[in-house]
């Protein structure tokens, strides 16, 4: 028995030493120290020895038994490590390597010059107002001064909106998508008490469109209504607002103009920010880009509205977002705007 059992103990040896897993080492446990295992079968023997075997015999099975159990645990701690260590291998990271360039997305153009405008007219104490974009006539044309046969009222200018109502030919459904930010002066002045310094941005619609011109593109309306208001607070509001946006040396310009809604009207140039008024193709040469239109509030304006005049005076603005931005960005064409060009509008990260 002594034989068989320092036989078992090479070959169980034997078999620890040749396992290369910590799968096939467990089997060799099973096999040689498991309760079937061929250890146990030997032991089980032992009954039928003479008590002087059995002290030999069981003190060598002890012995035998106790060298196996600590050569597999030593083999299997080596295992062990090696496995993991080729684990780790397989999944080393080399933390040195670029990382993986992530699409994140960006403001459009048109949302950033928006939240300069506002940072910008917010410092002189302007809030913002919103108006909708589906607009009554009223608010668009009648109530700013814009008599019923006014050409913009034609149907080649502005977009109508279907209301179901039938009507006779020459006759329009009273609803429109808006053709100016200008009709928010009348929904702030109707609902808020003076002084007003209201600005407001949004997207607006025209009947029309070509190279330079979209059917949806974005203005910023700005308009004060206080006590003796004068055409030198609007320049000197523009002129604040130029030198903010464009840069510091830029300066403005009024030219007489005419809008229904302002007496005396006067169109805005800026000199040019790109040139300094050297002359370039922004400005053609001319050192000065027109940048929108203002003027004094008109006198029917204020009546539309319920406002107390000549008690209380005011002036207005208003400028296209995307014209704007074409001049501080240089962007060359106004369909950069909508063709949604990654290349383009990842220029634009704030
Ligand atoms: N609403 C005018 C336009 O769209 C611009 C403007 C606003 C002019 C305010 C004068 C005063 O062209």
């Amino acid at each position: 028995m002594l034989d068989r059992i320092n036989g078992l103990f090479e070959e169980a040896k034997l078999a620890i030493a040749k396992a290369t897993t910590s799968e096939s080492l467990y089997e060799v446990k099973v096999r040689y120290l498991g309760k079937q295992g061929s250890f146990s079968g030997i032991l089980k023997e032992m009954g039928k020895l003479t008590p002087d075997d059995r002290k030999t015999i069981g003190k060598r099975a002890n012995e035998v038994r106790d060298e196996l159990e600590s050569l597999y645990l030593s083999k299997e701690s080596g295992l062990k490590r090696s496995e993991l260590n080729s684990r780790l291998e397989k999944e080393r990271l080399d933390i040195t390597l670029p990382g993986e360039k992530r699409m994140v997305g960006s403001d459009h153009l048109v949302v950033r010059v928006t939240r300069e405008l506002c940072e910008i007219f917010g410092r002189i104490g302007f809030s913002v107002r919103l108006g909708p974009h589906i607009e009554k006539d009223f608010f668009n044309f009648d109530a700013l001064n814009i008599g019923p046969d006014h050409a913009s009222r034609d149907m080649q200018d502005t977009f109508y909106i279907d209301d179901g109502v039938e009507r006779k030919t020459g006759e329009f459904s009273p609803w429109i998508l808006r053709t100016h930010t200008s009709p928010v002066q009348i929904r702030s002045m109707m609902t808020e008490k003076p002084p007003l310094r209201i600005m407001s941005p949004g997207g607006v619609y025209r009947s029309d469109s070509d190279v330079s011109h979209s059917p949806h593109f974005h203005q910023v309306e700005g308009f004060v209504v206080d006590e003796n208001v004068s055409m030198a607070d609007l320049k000197g509001t523009l002129g604040f607002f130029a030198r903010e946006f464009f840069g510091s040396e830029v300066k403005v310009r009024l030219r007489p103009s005419f809008f229904p809604f302002v007496e005396p009207g006067a169109e805005f140039d800026a000199s040019c920010p790109l040139c300094k008024q050297k002359g370039c193709s922004m400005c053609k040469g001319s050192g000065w880009i027109e940048i929108g239109g203002s003027g004094m509030i008109h006198p029917n304006v204020f009546k539309s509205a319920g406002i107390e005049y000549p008690k209380y005076n005011g002036f207005a603005f208003g400028m296209g977002i995307e014209r704007i931005a074409i001049v501080k960005y240089g962007v060359t064409h106004i369909g950069a705007f909508t063709e949604n060009d990654t290349r383009f509008l990842e220029q634009f990260r704030s």
